[in-house]
């Protein structure tokens, strides 16, 4: 999608279809349509009387200007309470007419700056959801269709439009950090939705390789033999019963520079989760292919970090394979020797991503790290504890957890603490490993995070469970169903509050 921004008023602007966001307070309702009053006389009255638009939330009327202005369509967006306006408001009211601007066919789409805004936003953060709900809204994974017919018709461009020449140029500098925030989101959403025949570990890695080669961090993948020899034993025993080798993918931005403070993030890089030997049912197993949405929100936030250049040294470890049931595959009842000496016991071969993670995080260590963030598609009991709209969080990091939580607000990719009591412990415990990998039927978010908790270091440590929100069932206001790619914004929102030492 194109982003641009340009000095031109309502009259003026060239573009297929206008947004015009109206909120429903009495007075800037009247000051608004008493604005468009100018261009379309008593019609516009007609219009609102008949579409009964108010401003309210989600209402959106579209009409045929008639030569009355240079764009052929205008769209009045309602946005509600103008002293409840809210960031995510704006992202949403920017999908909901850029959607209505794709049915209408049209490729470019301006929306006039509204000139109050909410309490507390500025302008960078308003310019900035207003291409985000626009970008993040006309994505879809297409690239296999191959019939014409049956791809939707999208908006290509975002014009952003005030008479301000100041506040043009506020818009000309965040959207181009808006431009890399999104492609990151969606590079994590294409990951996510591409078949498990197309991502696999040695693709993932390859993927990987290539943004680091294109955006300048540095990307190391450790084939199987050099896995064997950092004995990471989680990684090696999920990785048995497939056919295809593992891999492990080290990402570093900013690696030389010794002033910056160390952030670790680790992603969950199953490709595919068909349970193992302890097998999934049948329906809905296909949506396994996005459990490697916690590598693609790592992978997607590396290639941020770095075309941002944000003063932090930013680690991502991914732990990458497929969990399968060949003849050699793990069983129910193996013990597993993780990274670092410490012992697990399977006792379910599904429970395969805290296998893995378990090595990482051990490992995460080697870096000396500030904070170790992991995200992964973890565990279903966090999807029936917070459903598909907030992240599950627990771990030892207070600060980091609170700065977690603010990121989480103002970019809506909202994360929820559950508690790490040591009374849920006994539940992971095994008579003859240091651990056992699944912890009974209750609280299944918190035994997953507690198993994880055993092998972490020194580091204060944040566990993000995005089982819930990387995969949607169903379609959110700027998100089709599928990959969401939950993660990049809320981390890159996070490591922009980092500071240097
Ligand atoms: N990848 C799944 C978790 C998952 C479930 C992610 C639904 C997204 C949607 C994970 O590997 C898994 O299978 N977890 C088991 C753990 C159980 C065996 C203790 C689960 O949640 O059922
Ligand atoms: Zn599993
Ligand atoms: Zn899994």
């Amino acid at each position: 999608m194109k982003l641009t921004s340009q000095r031109s008023t309502l009259r003026q602007v060239k573009a297929d279809a206008v947004a015009v966001l109206i909120p429903e307070n009495k007075s800037s309702f009247e000051k608004e349509i008493g604005n468009l009053r100018k261009y379309f006389k008593r019609r516009i009255d007609k219009i609102i009387e008949m579409e009964q638009f108010k401003g309210k939330k989600a209402e959106i009327v579209g009409f045929f200007t008639d030569g009355a202005i240079a764009t052929p369509r205008i769209l009045l967006v309602g946005m509600g309470e103008e002293q409840k306006l809210t960031l995510e408001q704006y992202r949403r009211s920017a999908a909901a007419a850029a959607k209505m601007a794709a049915e209408f066919h049209a490729k470019s789409l301006a929306i006039l700056l509204p000139v109050g805004t909410g309490k507390g936003i500025s302008d960078s953060q308003l310019g900035m959801a207003l291409a985000e709900g626009t970008w993040l809204s006309q994505y879809v994974f297409d690239k296999y269709i191959t019939t014409k017919e049956d791809k939707k018709d999208k908006v290509k461009e975002l014009i952003i439009i005030t008479d301000d020449a100041s506040r043009e140029k506020t818009m000309r500098k965040v959207l181009h950090e808006t431009r890399i925030i999104c492609e990151a989101a969606c590079l994590a959403r294409d990951l996510a939705n591409a078949p498990p025949n197309e991502i696999y570990p040695e693709s993932l890695a390859a993927i990987a390789r290539r943004s680091a080669a294109a955006y300048g961090y540095r990307a190391l993948v450790w084939d199987k033999p050099r896995i064997e020899q950092m004995k990471f034993g989680g990684l090696l025993a999920v990785n048995a019963g497939s056919n295809r080798p593992p891999r492990f993918i080290i990402l570093e931005h900013n690696a030389a520079q010794k002033k910056f403070k160390t952030v670790v993030l680790v992603g969950k890089g199953v490709t595919f989760d068909a349970g193992g030997i302890s097998i999934k049912a049948a329906g809905g197993m296909s949506e396994m292919k996005m459990d490697m949405s916690g590598a693609a929100a790592v992978i997607g936030t590396m290639e941020a970090a770095a075309r941002l250049e944000l003063p932090v040294h930013l680690v991502g470890l991914i732990p990458a394979t497929e969990n399968l049931l060949g003849g050699s595959a793990m069983k129910p009842g193996d013990i597993i020797t993780h990274f670092g000496g410490k012992t697990s016991e399977v006792d379910n071969t599904d429970a395969e991503g805290r296998l893995i993670l378990a090595d990482a995080l051990a490992y995460a260590s080697t870096f000396k790290p500030a904070a170790v963030i992991d995200l992964a598609t973890l565990t279903g009991a966090c999807v029936v504890a917070l459903g598909q709209h907030a992240t599950g969080m627990m771990g030892t990091g207070d600060t980091v957890m609170a700065d977690l939580k603010e990121a989480g607000e103002k970019t809506f990719e909202r994360v929820w603490q559950l508690p790490l009591f040591e009374e849920y412990e006994k539940q992971i415990k095994s008579d003859i490993a240091d651990v056992k990998n699944v912890g009974g039927r209750w609280a299944g978010a918190i035994t997953a995070a507690l198993f994880l908790k055993k092998f972490i270091g020194e580091y204060p440590w944040v566990h993000l469970d995005i089982a819930g929100t990387a995969i949607l069932e169903e379609s959110q206001p700027y998100a089709p169903k599928g990959g969401s790619g939950v993660g990049v914004r809320l981390l890159v929102e996070y490591l922009k509050s980092v500071k240097a030492e």
